[in-house]
């Protein structure tokens, strides 16, 4: 009895050896989806504030858009609520749904080259940051009235300088 136990305590380490190191190298879908949406740049624009404040915005407050808008000769975007977005729509919806054209400053070329696993971990992880939030305002076409505060993205020359 007391060799069978022994032997079985054998199995249960060696088993335990042989799996851990695999287990400890390759990240869950949410935490390569959380990697990908750190290396991205993504809460730059589509985190209030993240900009400036960078990694001092608490992970529970990402993604959930900005109310500050990005103007230039396209009108004014603003970086949508990426919970709401996903929450709104199934796996097979976001991977058509990431890889369309956008206006700027959105680098749409990122989701578009992007391969559809890393897609889909990006899908499991911002459905895990849960409550969904509500959404950014909508795009203003150029001319329109824009209610919010926004950045102004048109090269400027200082007249002083350029005047020299
Ligand atoms: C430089 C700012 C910027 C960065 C960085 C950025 N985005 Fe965006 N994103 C925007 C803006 C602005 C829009 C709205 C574009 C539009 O209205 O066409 C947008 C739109 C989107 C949309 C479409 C949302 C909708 O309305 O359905 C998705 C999805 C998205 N971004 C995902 C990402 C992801 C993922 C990353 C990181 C890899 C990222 N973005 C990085 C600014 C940015």
């Amino acid at each position: 009895m007391q060799i069978r136990s022994g032997l079985c305590l054998a199995t249960f380490f060696a088993v335990l050896l042989f799996t851990a190191p695999a287990r400890a190298a390759e990240p869950t879908k949410v935490e390569h989806g959380r990697y990908l949406v750190m290396i991205g740049g993504c809460n730059d624009c589509h985190t209030a504030g993240f900009m400036e404040q960078n990694l001092k915005i608490p992970e529970k407050d990402w993604l959930q858009g900005s109310a500050v808008g990005f103007q230039g000769p396209w009108g004014t975007t603003y970086a949508a609520n990426l919970r709401l977005v996903m929450h709104s729509m199934s796996e097979s919806q976001w991977l058509e749904h990431a890889r369309k054209d956008r206006m700027p400053p959105m680098p749409a070329y990122v989701l578009q080259q992007m391969k559809t696993d890393d897609l889909k971990a990006i899908y499991a992880y911002v459905r895990s940051l849960g409550n969904p939030g509500l959404a950014a305002p909508a795009y203003v076409a150029p001319g329109g009235k824009v209610s919010t505060p926004y950045f102004v993205f048109v090269p400027q020359v200082d007249q002083k300088t350029a005047a020299k």
